[in-house]
Parts: structure tokens; C-alpha cells; sequence
């Protein structure tokens, strides 16, 4: 993976002793939290509720067992014994106390971390598909580029102050698992005619108060543009995104309002005037880059193994695990494992330091020392040996990390919600919890395939409700917690919005109301295996409607 070169580690740890300085002043009051709110959030540091919160930038979601072991640490020691990964792919801290966070960058500084541009109206951080450079589908790995990306962004001058925050996210893979058609860009790396690598570029994607799924801007990008085609991208936004207005400040709007035609044509001029310039990526840069997401050494294996079939027959708790958690490689006799953070009735995305620590220590025994982090709010490790899935197992189990739902119904994202949020309407996690116990059995979430829940607390859709195959907002109604459910949303290639049922649940009618859309579709699907998604796009809202509130 990428390592950090004397001007990037000088740089971060420079960094962080300007904050432990803006720190101090805080603390002794030279600075109010209104003077210090804009230095706090230039590095990660948000208020929450009840405490501040950190977020942590891990890049594309890849971590090193070091940087993991680091981030068990500091939980340990600076917080409450745990950390929270979130659906773009960063750590977060929920209770440090200010005069410990620039001991903590410190102790990530010396690790290649950081906690810059982690929030503000900046470019944040890159994300790619959690099975990169792993994946059986891979056209190939989009960890270079977003490792560019992340170079060109990084306090980028002319744009650290765009009208509002601006996510990239990049998929080498047809089948979309990084939502790039919900980011502000989205990148797909396609091959054209002639064989040559490029990009298929999204642009507008994202959730909050006005969702849109993302317009289609180019069909190719050579590979050597990229950066002067983003920049271009970024530079009309920086132009003509609404300042005026917060909630009207993200390119999506720049992009319903404008339209598709004028603003391509915006972005083409200045590509055209630059393309040339020094942004142009040679390819020696691609590859220089590249070479630090060179494949590990992967043994030669046959494709079956027979310690896995075994394994399958003896036992049905691995068996059911390795179905749902394992994923195919491209290399044979190997394959991606989801360690899932959703324990039935846990909180999604949180983990222990213990937690943490054993599973540094897997990715070094199973996995070449490598960890991700997925928009699902789990762990990757993405090259495990067919041969080891039997004993990775015994181990994850031990821990309560062995949970089989990938992609089923308890493997939920939600938000932090009222739990922890200042700007919540309603609670999540409990909601989550509540659904994950209800849904619990292995056998009931396999007979139900694969279904995505996504819970936010509020219209801001940090639990992405939008894209949800069920979707649930947490809406404050006269002070009291209802919930609004969409159906048939999707943040894949074949992305969607999901269509409101009709008025909100309380929190007592939530989880019920999820059971009554779950059975709908079980007894109306064309059997086990038309999915969740395609039986909603098949049959519309109206079963669904119908079974909720009774016939009209
Ligand atoms: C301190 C707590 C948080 C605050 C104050 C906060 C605030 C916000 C706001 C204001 C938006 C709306 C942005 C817009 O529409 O322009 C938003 C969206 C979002 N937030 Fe958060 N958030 C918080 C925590 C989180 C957490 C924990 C996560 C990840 C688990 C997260 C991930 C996201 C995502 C993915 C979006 C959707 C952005 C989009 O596609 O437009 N946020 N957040
Ligand atoms: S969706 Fe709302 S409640 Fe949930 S974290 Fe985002 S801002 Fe907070």
C-alpha cells in the first residue's frame, strides 16, 4: 500500500503540531469554540451531542495491521474502548477529550494517518470498491487512482473552500460496490475498444434533503486525464455552485439546474484549455503509483479446496458463514472475507480495540497484513486462502465476529442518529438493533437473500435511507420519533431512489412494519431467486402499500 514520503510525513506532523497549539488556546480560553470551530473541523473534529468526535480519513478504506493496531490503541486509550467505521470507509472516535487529540494525531501521524479534510468544504476522503485489487469481476485495481486522486486533492489551494463538501469515489469492478453514482463523482474504470484503461464519469450523485442519483457526464476518460478532467469538473463547481445557499450548495443542485448539457459543456472547455498542462498523468506516474498496490504474493493453488469442502459438509455454522461472508477472487484457491461489524442486536460499524487487535493480527496470520473497510460499515480482508477459511473461522467466531449476514437484512448501515448527533430528529442505532433481534435467525435471513436497510436520523441521509432496498428517516413529528420507510432504493450500477410508502411509523410500529414488507415480498416473489430489489421493481409500491395501511 501507498507509504508516505519525507515531505508527506514532515507535512501531517507539522499539521499536527499547529493543532496541538490551537488546542492549548482553546483550552485556556484565548479562543472561543466559535474561533475555534474552523481550525477543530480542519482536522476532523466535530461536536457532537454530548462529546467531540473524531473522524479519522482512511484512504480508499485500506489499513495496514500497524495503522489498525494503532486505532485499537487509541480507542483504548483516549476513548471509551471502541471505534465506529462509517459508510465512507473513515474511523470515528465519539468521546476523545479535546486535550487528548493531538496526542492521537500524533500517535496516526507516526503510522502515516491523519484527520485532515475529514470534514469542511473541501474534497474528502477517496473510497473504492472494499475488494480492490481482489475481486473476480475486477476490470483492474482503483487504489492508484485513488491514491492520485487523494495526492492532487489534499489541501488542494483552490479548493479548500468550495461551496460545500465534495465526496470521490472510484470502482474498478462492473458491479458497483464503492456508490458512485451517489458521490459528487463517481468513477468507473472501463476499458474502451482499443483495450486502453480509462473512466466512465458520474457526476451529482448524493442523499441529503434534495437526493439525486448522479448524471452521466463522459463515457471514456483516457487515463492520463483524469486529473485535468476532475480538475475542471471541480473548477466549474467552484465557479457556479450556490454559495448563497447551504442546502442548495452541492453540485447535484448545480447539476439539476444548469442541466446536464450546459454544465458538460462548461467542464469540456476547461479540459480542453488544461488537458495539456501539468496535470497530464504520463503513464510512468500511473504505474510508479500503481506499484504500491502491487498483488501480494499470492501461492499457486488449485481453485477448490478441499479443507474448505470439508469443512462445508461438517459443519453448517461455517458453511452458512462461508456463504454469505466470502467472496470470489481472481486468483484461484483464494478468497475476500467480510468480517461483519453487525452482531445481531450490535450497533453497526462499531468495534471493539480488542476487537480490532485480533483482527490485525488475522490479517497478518490469513490475509498479507491488509484490512478494508467497507461503505457497509465492515471489514474486508480481501486475500484470504480457501485452504485458511476454516480456521479464520474458528477464530472470528471466538471473537463474535463470525456473524454470516453480508448483504442480508441485519447487516444494516444506519446512522448515529439521536444516540449521538446534534442535528437528529429521531434515534437510529436503537432502530437497527431493534430490526437486527427481529430478523435474527440465521435461516430466516437466508431465506430472504440479499436486502440492504439503511436507517438515517435525519433528512441529512449520513444512513444513506435513500438507497436503501428499505429505507427508514427518522422524522420528528411534535416532538415525538416516527420513522419514514422508502422501498426500492439501490446504490449499485443500476442505482435508484427509493419511493416513499406513505406516512410514518412510530417507533413502536417501526420494526413490525419492516417484518410486514419482508413478508409482502416473500409471498409475492416468483421464488428464492428473484431478490428482494427485483421483485420491488417487478410488482411497484402497491402490494407493499397495501399490506402497510390496509387497502385505500
Ligand atoms: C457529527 C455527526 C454528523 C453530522 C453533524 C453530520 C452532518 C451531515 C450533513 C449536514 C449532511 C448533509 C450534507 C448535504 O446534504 O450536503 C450529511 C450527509 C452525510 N453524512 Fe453525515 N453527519 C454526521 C455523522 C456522519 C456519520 C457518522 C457518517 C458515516 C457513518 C456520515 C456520513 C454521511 C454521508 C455518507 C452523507 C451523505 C452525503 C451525500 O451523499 O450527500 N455522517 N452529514
Ligand atoms: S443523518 Fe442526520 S442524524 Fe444521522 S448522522 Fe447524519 S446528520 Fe446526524
Amino acid at each position: 500500500m501507498y507509504r508516505y514520503d519525507e515531505f508527506d510525513q514532515q507535512f501531517v506532523q507539522a499539521r499536527v503540531e499547529q493543532f496541538r497549539d490551537q488546542v492549548r488556546r482553546r483550552l485556556a480560553g484565548e479562543l472561543t469554540e466559535e474561533q475555534f470551530r474552523p481550525l477543530r473541523l480542519m482536522n476532523g473534529v466535530y461536536l457532537q451531542l454530548h462529546a467531540y468526535m473524531l473522524r479519522i480519513a482512511i484512504p480508499y478504506g485500506t489499513l495496514n495491521a500497524r495503522q489498525l493496531r494503532t486505532l485499537a490503541r487509541i480507542g483504548r486509550v483516549y476513548d471509551k474502548g471502541y471505534g465506529h467505521f462509517t459508510t465512507r470507509q473513515n474511523l470515528q472516535f465519539n468521546w476523545p477529550a479535546l486535550k487528548d487529540v493531538p496526542d492521537i494525531l500524533t500517535e496516526l501521524a507516526a503510522v502515516e494517518m491523519h484527520a485532515i479534510q475529514t470534514s469542511g468544504n473541501c474534497i474528502r476522503n477517496v473510497t473504492a470498491d472494499h475488494f480492490a485489487g481482489a475481486a473476480a469481476d475486477e476490470i483492474a485495481d482503483p487504489r492508484p487512482y485513488a491514491e492520485i486522486l487523494r495526492q492532487w486533492s489534499s489541501l488542494h489551494p483552490e479548493f479548500s473552500f468550495l461551496p460545500r463538501k465534495f465526496k470521490v469515489a472510484i470502482s474498478g469492478a462492473r458491479h458497483d460496490r464503492a456508490a458512485i453514482r451517489v458521490h459528487d463523482i463517481g468513477l468507473q474504470i472501463v476499458r474502451n475498444a482499443a483495450g486502453e484503461l480509462g473512466f466512465e464519469v458520474f457526476v451529482g450523485g448524493g442523499l441529503g434533503r434534495t437526493p439525486f442519483t448522479a448524471w452521466h457526464l463522459r463515457d471514456f476518460l483516457p487515463e492520463e486525464d483524469l486529473l485535468a478532467y476532475c480538475e475542471a469538473i471541480l473548477r466549474v463547481y467552484n465557479l457556479y455552485g450556490r454559495r448563497d445557499n447551504k442546502y442548495k450548495a452541492r453540485i447535484k443542485i448545480l447539476m439539476h439546474e444548469a442541466g446536464l448539457d450546459t454544465v458538460r459543456a462548461q467542464v469540456e472547455e476547461e479540459f480542453e484549455r488544461i488537458r495539456d498542462g501539468v496535470l497530464k498523468l504520463p503513464h510512468g506516474d500511473i504505474e510508479r503509483i500503481a506499484a504500491y498496490f502491487a498483488p501480494p504474493a499470492f501461492a499457486d493453488l488449485p481453485a477448490e479446496s478441499a479443507a474448505e469442502r470439508s469443512a462445508r459438509a461438517a459443519d453448517p455454522v461455517f458453511a452458512a458463514w462461508a456463504d454469505a461472508n466470502t467472496h470470489p477472487h481472481r486468483v484461484p484457491g483464494y478468497a475476500s472475507v467480510t468480517i461483519s461489524l453487525k452482531p445481531v442486536g450490535g450497533i453497526p460499524g462499531d468495534a471493539t480495540s480488542d476487537q480490532m487487535d485480533l483482527v490485525a493480527d488475522l490479517a497478518d496470520a490469513y490475509g498479507f497484513g491488509e484490512i478494508r473497510v467497507s461503505h457497509m460499515q465492515n471489514l474486508i480482508l480481501a486475500h484470504v486462502k480457501r485452504d485458511d477459511l476454516p480456521a479464520l473461522h474458528a477464530k472470528l467466531l471466538a471473537a463474535g465476529l463470525a456473524t454470516p449476514n453480508a448483504g442480508l437484512v441485519t447487516d444494516i448501515i444506519a446512522c448515529p442518529g439521536l444516540d449521538y448527533c446534534a442535528l437528529a430528529n429521531a434515534r437510529s442505532i436503537p432502530v437497527a438493533q431493534a430490526i437486527s433481534e427481529r430478523f435474527g435467525s440465521a435461516a430466516r435471513q437466508a431465506e430472504i437473500g440479499p436486502l440492504a436497510i439503511k436507517i438515517s436520523g435525519c433528512i441529512n441521509a449520513c444512513g444513506h435511507h435513500h438507497v436503501g432496498h428499505i429505507g427508514i428517516l427518522g422524522v420528528d413529528k411534535k416532538g415525538e420519533e416516527f420513522y419514514q420507510i422508502t422501498i426500492g432504493g439501490s446504490a449499485d450500477e443500476t442505482a435508484s431512489l427509493g419511493d416513499i410508502t406513505g406516512r410514518g411509523f412510530s417507533t413502536h410500529e417501526v420494526v413490525g412494519a419492516v417484518e410486514t414488507i419482508v413478508d409482502t415480498y416473500l409471498a409475492e416473489r416468483t421464488g428464492p431467486e428473484e431478490t428482494f430489489l427485483a421483485a420491488y421493481r417487478r410488482l411497484g409500491l402497491k402490494p407493499f402499500k397495501e399490506a402497510l395501511y390496509g387497502q385505500a
